[in-house]
């Protein structure tokens, strides 16, 4: 499948009169980038309105996420599942809607799992986009991925590459953009998308299935990582901060498309074991299991587009997103014996 997703470039424009959104929507609020963007826009002095199916009231995961924002008066929590009716008033007067809600791992979508994830990232965006078009919401930022483009032989990926998701979740992951534009399309439409395909992030409070978390973890005492395949497969690891302000910048423009979002430095995963190592002083304790169907063997964005387009860059490198991630760690004692469950 060729990328049939088309880039508008429009007039950057401001969704308020204080050139920040007024009032904003997270689904995935409860999550892993949906908690440090929310984060962001409240000290923004945006309004927050977040979305998820996981109660922070009884999981330590999404408590942990949310632990920032729960209690402001700026944020306002509600559990809902998108795929069962009834949150739709919710979107109601928002100025931007940030549809990041999905089920995100790449190893857990083959096999009866896959249902799960049909819902949460095809037809949940399916009732976002109808009800943000219904509700005249002017622009929605949905969360893609680097998955989208499967097997690309190493080089850097710019957008115009064909997408051949080599994962479930890949394909559900480009179905999500593909709808989320469609629907932008529609002749009742007065919202544009940008659908930001993130390259694998890391930072404090990652999801406890992701590598950089458990070589952190590891080598903190919390027990073994398991090296799938040969460790030679590499991934353009970008941190949590970059992600966040790339989101906020895509929100701040109207230009519709599909736009990399990834650091520009490939890293391959014995190489992330050895940065482990160094900043902590200690081994990485490793157990050998086969490579995973769908676990590509490289990933590296070629982000022109978002800096031409959205005004977005990178900052953040490897060793200093990583010794963040590890003083997050550090200061969190439960996180490491989370960190070494099974994805
Ligand atoms: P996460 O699992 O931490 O957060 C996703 C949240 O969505 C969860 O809290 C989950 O409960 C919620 N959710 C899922 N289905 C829902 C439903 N039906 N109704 C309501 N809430 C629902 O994942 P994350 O790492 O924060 O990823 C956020 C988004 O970014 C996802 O769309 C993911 O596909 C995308 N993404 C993540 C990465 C990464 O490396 N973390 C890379 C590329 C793309
Ligand atoms: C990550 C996220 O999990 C997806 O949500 C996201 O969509 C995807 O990035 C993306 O960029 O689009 P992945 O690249 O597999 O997926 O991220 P990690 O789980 O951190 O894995 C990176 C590499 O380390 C993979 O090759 C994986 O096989 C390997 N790994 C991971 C291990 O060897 N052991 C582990 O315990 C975890």
């Amino acid at each position: 499948m060729t990328n049939v997703l088309s880039h508008t470039a429009g007039t950057p424009t401001i969704p308020s009169d204080s050139g920040r959104p007024r009032r904003v929507v997270v689904t995935g609020a409860a999550g892993f980038i949906g908690g440090h963007l929310i984060t962001r826009l409240i000290a923004d002095g945006a309004s927050v309105v977040g979305l998820d199916r996981r109660d922070p009231a009884c999981d330590v995961a999404a408590a942990q996420s949310l632990g920032e924002a729960l209690g402001q008066p700026a944020f306002t929590f509600r559990r809902v599942d998108l795929t069962s009716p009834g949150w739709e008033p919710l979107l109601s007067g928002a100025e931007v809607v940030f549809h990041l809600a999905a089920l995100p791992g790449v190893r857990p979508s083959w096999g009866p799992g896959f249902d799960d994830y049909a819902m949460c990232n095809v037809v949940a965006t399916q009732r976002v986009m109808d009800v943000a078009i219904q509700a005249r919401v002017p622009r929605v930022v949905v969360a893609s991925s680097s998955s989208v483009y499967g097997s690309t032989g190493g080089g850097p990926t710019s957008e115009t590459v064909p997408t051949r998701p080599l994962s479930p979740y890949g394909v559900t992951k480009l179905a999500t953009e593909a709808l989320a534009l469609a629907h932008a399309q529609r002749h009742d439409s007065a919202t544009t998308v940008a659908a930001l395909r993130y390259f694998t992030v890391y930072g404090p409070r990652q999801r406890s299935d992701m590598l950089i978390g458990r070589a952190l973890t590891a080598a903190l005492g919390g027990g073994p990582v398991v090296l799938y395949g040969s460790g030679e497969q590499s991934r353009d690891f970008t941190y949590i901060g970059d992600i966040v302000e790339a989101t906020i910048a895509a929100s701040r423009t109207q230009a519709s498309g599909a736009f990399n979002i990834g650091a520009g430095r490939a890293t391959s995963v014995r190489e992330v074991l050895r940065v482990a190592e160094d900043l902590t002083g200690r081994p990485v304790p490793v157990t050998a299991a086969p490579a995973g169907d769908g676990d590509v063997p490289a990933t590296l964005a070629d982000s022109t587009l978002a800096r031409d387009v959205l005004g977005w860059q990178p900052q953040v490198e490897l060793t200093t997103g990583m010794r963040r991630h590890l003083d997050w760690l550090r200061s969190y004692p439960i996180g490491h014996a989370d960190a070494t469950a099974t994805a």
